[in-house]
């Protein structure tokens, strides 16, 4: 394997004459700081070429080093490698910075090094000589799991941290509460999980389609349960960013508790975890019970989730029965507000203060700018780059995610052989020209973009070969737009890209991704009947 099939690209490589091979009596020397990334290479590249890489070093010849090079050029998540006859050097700006060289270690070894036992005994481990350079473009290079509509089980979750490690992505944002479901048991609330977790039938495709499961669907994470996946993230130098969405999309937590909705409205007992999919009108009341409700909710995801980030959602929240209800509009006669997207904006407030007294910082769709946006919070810009754009130019942080590009549940072709055809259609060459600093913003302003998503909503994928084939191979070209040094989209070398992924596909199969294959037979076929979303035309950019 040679350093020109990298994915994500590096920043600079230079070749050396000699290279490194591994063997029996190969060391492994972990100074401070990068134990998890020895304990991560042990595992991996132990497995599967047999060789227990015990620590040591000292003798030329037979020894990766990692180490931590402080205050250096690299920047925390930066690292130099290096590789000759004399060994292994990976040096990095912090500790993520080693765990992401040994990631570029792991492919300079080639597409059998992603197994997880030996294929061929005997087999030479052979590094090429080389000198990589590299930093991350963004420190925000996230993906969104919607673990809401469809439960993903937690060796799904553990699995796809893994696949996101192998692509330099450090960002898990977990959508963990919807109106189809609640999936984190929060203790003092039981019925979260016990009712919100688990719904009757499930809609087939899009929601005007004549089709459903009729099994019941459901599942959550128990407290232990999510303490394993932040483990699993940390020593991957991922973060994991919770959502609870209010004051919308939570229905699941209605049918559990049915005080928190709008009691005065409509008989909220009636309601069920939501069956189908779409924008809910049943959304919480804004009542101090509710606040006190939540707080609870969110003080247990705080002793959960270490993320400076804790993500609130506050999307897509009809405002029909706030209108309707008494108990809504004397609350926003009592603080004085224009109307209900003032409302929200209180709501939201009141949780960025609340997550700001306790050391964090609330982050929400960009719905959250309407009525006013509360003075710490930071906005995941997802109906196009308006809201982002809007929200840097205050002076608040972005995370750039616009549909139009990096909603991957959307399908990557056109025509009729896409599994279920939702929303526009969005090519792998879309997604490796999208670019998440807008134009129009200046120099300052674009400080404010953290970073980018991708978001892999769940309403039609079902399963973890489902979850995949959507992902890949378009995660691979988000993960160079997050970490690469790109030119303008017009200028991106799309045929180059497409030549190393025939390397990069080959990873993928060892590492058993289900991916969406680029020619021949495709294991997914629309099933008749299933109703999709089939938009076409240019994506509009809200
Ligand atoms: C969203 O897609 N409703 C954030």
């Amino acid at each position: 394997m040679t350093a020109e099939e990298l994915i994500p690209a590096p920043r600079a490589v230079r070749t050396l004459a000699a290279g490194f091979t591994l063997g029996e009596d190969t060391l492994l020397a972990a100074g401070p700081g990068t134990e998890a990334t020895a304990r991560w290479l042990r595992a991996t590249l132990g497995a599967v070429t047999g060789y227990a890489l015990p620590p040591g070093g000292g003798r030329d010849g037979r020894t990766i080093r990692l180490a931590v090079e402080d205050a250096g050029p690299l920047g925390p998540e930066g690292y130099r490698l290096t590789v000759d006859d004399a060994g292994v050097t990976l040096h990095g700006g912090g500790p993520a910075g080693v765990f992401w060289g040994a990631q570029t270690l792991r492919q300079l070894l080639g597409p059998e090094a992603f197994r997880r036992a030996p294929v061929t005994p005997g087999r030479r481990w052979t590094l090429p000589g080389v000198v990589v350079e590299d930093t991350p473009r963004f420190g925000w290079r996230g993906l969104l799991l919607d673990v809401a509509r469809h439960f993903l089980p937690k060796d799904g979750v553990l699995r796809q941290m893994d696949v996101m490690a192998a692509h330099k992505l450090n960002v898990l944002h977990l959508h963990l509460t919807d109106d189809q479901g609640w999936r984190i048991e929060i203790e003092r609330h039981p019925e979260l999980t016990e009712t919100g977790a688990w719904r009757a039938r499930t809609k087939l495709g899009h929601r005007a389609s004549p089709l459903w499961d009729e099994r019941p669907h459901g599942g959550y994470y128990t407290q232990d349960d999510i303490r394993e996946i932040v483990a699993y993230a940390a020593e991957r130098h991922i973060t994991v960013v919770p959502e609870i969405d209010v004051p919308g999309h939570s229905q699941a937590a209605i049918a559990a508790y049915p005080e928190l909705g709008n009691t005065d409205v409509i008989d909220t007992t009636a309601l069920t975890v939501w069956d189908t999919w779409g924008i809910n009108p049943n959304v919480l009341a804004p009542t101090d019970n509710t606040l006190h409700f939540y707080e609870g909710v969110f003080e247990e995801v705080l002793e959960l989730f270490p993320s400076l980030f804790i993500h609130v959602g506050g999307d897509e929240c009809p405002k029909d029965q706030w209108r309707r209800s008494a108990t809504a509009q004397a609350r926003i006669k009592e603080l004085g507000l224009a109307g209900e997207d003032e409302l929200q904006a209180w709501f939201i407030a009141h949780f960025d203060r609340w997550l700001a007294a306790r050391g964090r910082r609330l982050i929400g769709w960009d719905e959250i700018l309407e009525g006013g946006l509360a003075p710490g919070a930071a906005v995941s810009s997802w109906r196009g780059y308006g809201g982002g754009i809007a929200a840097a130019r205050a002076g608040h942080d972005v995370v750039m995610c616009p549909e139009q590009y990096v909603y991957l549940d959307h399908r990557q072709a056109a025509g009729e052989d896409e599994p279920v055809p939702i929303g526009f259609v969005r090519t792998l060459e879309d997604v490796y020209r999208f670019e998440p600093v807008p134009e129009q913003l200046t120099e300052d302003e674009a400080r404010h973009v953290l970073g980018t998503q991708a978001n892999l909503w769940s309403e039609v994928t079902e399963d973890q070969q489902r979850v995949e084939y959507q992902l890949f191979p378009r995660l691979a070209a988000f993960a160079e737009v997050a970490w690469s040094a790109l030119p303008v989209p017009a200028a991106r070398d799309f045929a180059g890209f497409e030549r190393r992924m025939a390397a990069h596909y080959r990873r993928l199969d060892a590492l058993g991704v289900a991916y969406r294959p680029p020619a021949g037979p495709r294991p997914w076929q629309r099933r008749p009947g299933i109703l999709g979303r089939p938009l076409d035309g240019p994506p509009p950019d809200r």
